[in-house]
């Protein structure tokens, strides 16, 4: 990544789950009362205020799926507010800043190569075919920090499903938004990255119920900051591949290109899963940084092999070796 060692952030009060739960039954109610609820005596900026709240079928307290763990939520002002999303700018704080500069609706995507029903799909038909659900997953950032975030949304394979790949679609490949005059990082001259940001999966990482499609986490519309209005969360691997604000999706015979592996391809490989076996060339990946984390308090915890979703997809990678495979 960019940044070598990213600096430790401002602890935040914690927004107890008890708290987060209950909001729930105040859904329908006041979009303020039910912000204050959630997010606590921290500022919400104006933009997070204007988000609507999702109904969705709440998160089963069902451990052995994946869908759910009882960890500790990393609060909302933390997921929110330090962030990478490049499109923006290098820094934690700059999507915060500056993506409320993205127009995100009307949204659309276009949907491409090996399969029966290719075209340009408007983003509300997409979803009006999905049961959207939560799921309460850890995610494991490349950098050794990791969040635990209630997530709104669907199973990536519901949604391939409506496009009905054809038996060559090997892998898929997801696209963002290229849009420079309302995404800063793309018109920065000193950015590395070849825009637009891509990344992808094999076919059967995609269709596990695992990978999942966000359109809102802690029961609201995703923040522009975190992938508005829809963005790729894969649990097991490193947080780049969780590729946000996706405009494109391109079914593929063979392995795609990937933003952070056509960077720097001895540091980021295609596959990305979570590994304390394996360490990044410039740091280890033995353990992590939960957030919120300080100096004084960093709340480093052991990283476990898949990001601890090795029971549902260790299978996935059998007979390969990961150390290549990285
Ligand atoms: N998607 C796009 N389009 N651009 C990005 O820069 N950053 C990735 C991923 N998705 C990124 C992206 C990285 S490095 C991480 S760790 C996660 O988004 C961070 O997600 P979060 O900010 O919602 O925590």
């Amino acid at each position: 990544m960019l940044i070598l060692k990213p600096a430790d952030i401002p602890s935040s009060e914690i927004t107890p789950e008890s708290i987060y739960l209950n909001r729930r039954q105040f859904m329908g109610r006041s979009l303020l009362a039910a912000s204050v609820l959630t997010i606590g005596k921290q500022a919400l900026a104006e933009t997070d205020m204007a988000l609507r709240d999702l109904s969705f079928k709440p998160v089963t307290k069902d451990k052995a799926s994946g869908y759910y763990t009882d960890e500790t939520l990393t609060p909302y002002e933390d997921v929110a507010r330090y962030n990478n999303f490049y499109e923006f700018g290098t820094g934690k704080g700059d999507p915060a800043k500056y993506a409320h500069e993205l127009t995100t609706d009307p949204w659309s995507i276009k949907v491409e190569g090996h399969v029966e029903k290719p075209g340009e799909y408007a983003l509300e038909d997409i979803l009006a075919k999905l049961d959207i659900e939560e799921r309460v997953y850890r995610l494991r950032c490349v950098e050794a920090w990791s969040m635990v975030i209630p997530w709104v949304g669907f199973s990536l394979a519901s949604m391939i499903q409506q496009f009905q790949p054809t038996a060559k679609a090997k892998y898929v490949q997801f696209e963002t938004l290229y849009r420079p005059k309302e995404m800063r990082g793309q018109r920065s001259r000193t950015s590395s990255i070849d825009w637009p940001y891509v990344e992808g999966l094999r076919m059967d990482e995609a269709m596990n119920p695992l990978s999942f499609m966000a359109t809102g986490l802690y029961g609201k519309q995703l923040p522009n900051q975190n992938g508005a209005p829809l963005r790729l969360v894969v649990p097991w691997k490193y947080g780049f591949k969780s590729i946000k604000s996706i405009v494109k999706i391109r079914f593929v015979e063979r392995e795609p290109a990937t933003t952070w592996n056509m960077l720097q391809a001895s540091e980021y490989g295609f596959y990305a899963n979570v590994n304390p076996d394996v360490d990044h060339p410039r740091w280890s990946q033995k353990s992590e940084r939960r957030l919120p984390s300080t100096l004084f308090s960093p709340n480093r915890i052991l990283t476990e092999p898949f990001n601890g979703y090795g029971e549902q997809v260790a299978s996935l990678y059998k007979g390969m070796d990961l150390s290549k495979f990285y």
